[in-house]
């Protein structure tokens, strides 16, 4: 006999878990968990407590510099010049006509501005578009950790599992036994941050050679986020996941504006991927942010045609070579100069044996210099005792930092 009345609404309530339908806002517990992340990210929490204790921030990365004049003009030109509404959904063509031509100039690659690149409102968006494009409850993807801090929650607000897998401290380096162990069937993707943040670690060729042997004959997806791909120093080179011509064709290959003119307010950015991962990626992104600001992809536009700054790998290794000479007179100890990013690790066992979080605290409020801690980029939080140092500063501020810290010695 059917279910009729109150027998039904309750086995419904019961079945969908509908209990709390009706109650009032009862404060955060309401609200659905959606990722495992609690509170604020360390980036904001260490942002916040350099300012309180008026400390040097080398925690958050963003550089303390001007962008571009010609950049800021330019932006400034297309407001004015009345380039204010929505953009077409996929970016402004000239855009991505622009960002092919450059991939073309700086790898030798044909890319399709039509069907295989999209303008995104940041890098850290088109991860989450991207995952949110292929990821079903009950998938696992497999994350390399140390990691970036918004891959865990994305993955994990699309119902799917994070399957981490350590680098090797402190060089950083993919310890491949342990990728092939964490391959499952349920494994729908993979990862990969090269030059990476924290580590300052690049991969080679090899490395991709080894993910291509993994994933051959499977339908494991690659995320490939190259936002620092231009920020490669020592002559060294960048290997983009669309040089593999094998994994390019089930790869996104994610890239952040921000990066490369140090504009990261901007928060602008684009994916890569094949004409039919593109598709998939727009089904997501027309009902997300649909667009992105229009002066700034003009201003981008303007920039990628016209720019006469010096390559930013230069400016940007001068910084890390002025900050390493530097810090030859504090005892953090250096393990590998960074090869990419803006990012210097360090290690601080002759200054405290303090876990992570509390020796970043104590620099911070003591000796007036933040930096970010490395056990809240792992999921189980592990502490190596390592420290991250934002190095794409103004040499006075790398100066100030190194003056102050001088004083632990
Ligand atoms: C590894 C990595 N991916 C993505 C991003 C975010 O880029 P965007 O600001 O364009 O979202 C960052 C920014 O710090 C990053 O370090």
């Amino acid at each position: 006999m059917p279910l009729e009345g109150k027998a039904f609404r309750d086995l419904r309530l019961k079945l969908f878990n509908l209990e709390n339908k009706n109650k009032p806002l009862q404060g955060l517990g309401y609200f659905p968990q959606k990722h495992s992340a609690t509170g604020t990210t360390i980036f904001t929490v260490m942002s916040a407590l350099a300012q309180q204790y008026n400390a040097i921030n080398l925690s958050q990365g963003f550089p303390d510099f001007h962008i571009d004049p010609q950049l800021s003009q330019a932006l400034g030109d297309a407001a004015r010049n009345g380039f204010n509404q929505y953009a077409p959904m996929a970016g402004l063509p000239p855009l991505r006509q622009a960002v092919a031509a450059n991939f073309k100039k700086r790898y030798g690659l044909d890319i399709d501005p039509e069907n295989e690149i999209t303008i995104t409102p940041g890098a850290t968006y088109a991860i989450y578009t991207a995952f949110t494009s292929i990821l079903q409850a009950g998938d696992e993807v497999i994350v390399l950790e140390p990691a970036y801090d918004s891959y865990i929650p994305n993955i994990e607000m699309n119902g799917a599992k994070v399957v981490p897998v350590a680098l090797t401290a402190p060089g950083f380096h993919v310890d491949w036994n342990k990728v092939k162990d964490a391959i499952t069937p349920l494994t729908k993707a993979i990862i990969i941050n090269t030059p990476h943040n924290p580590g300052g670690s690049i991969w080679n060729k090899k490395d991709w050679d080894e993910l291509a042997g993994l994933v051959r004959d499977t339908d494991i997806v690659i995320v490939s986020d190259e936002v620092y791909e231009q920020l490669v120093f020592d002559g060294m080179k960048h290997y983009s996941v669309l040089e593999h011509p094998e994994l390019r064709q089930r790869s996104f290959a994610i890239y952040s504006f921000g990066k490369v003119y140090n504009c990261t307010g901007w928060k602008i950015g684009y994916c890569i991927a094949p004409p039919a991962f593109t598709q998939a990626f727009r089904r997501i992104h027309q009902f997300l942010s649909f667009t992105v600001n229009t002066p700034a992809q003009h201003a981008l536009t303007y920039i990628l045609s016209n720019d006469t700054a010096p390559a930013i790998h230069e400016v940007m290794q001068k910084k890390r070579d002025h900050f390493l000479s530097l810090m030859k007179q504090i005892p953090f100890t250096i393990y590998e100069p960074a090869k990419g990013s803006y990012f210097q690790i360090a290690g601080y066992e002759r200054i405290s044996d303090l876990p992570d979080m509390e020796f970043a605290q104590w620099l911070t409020k003591e000796h007036g210099v933040a930096t970010i801690p490395l056990s809240p980029f792992y999921s189980n939080k592990k502490d190596d005792k390592l420290i991250r140092f934002c190095f794409a500063k103004k040499e006075e501020t790398l100066n100030e930092a190194v003056e102050r810290l001088k004083r632990l010695v």
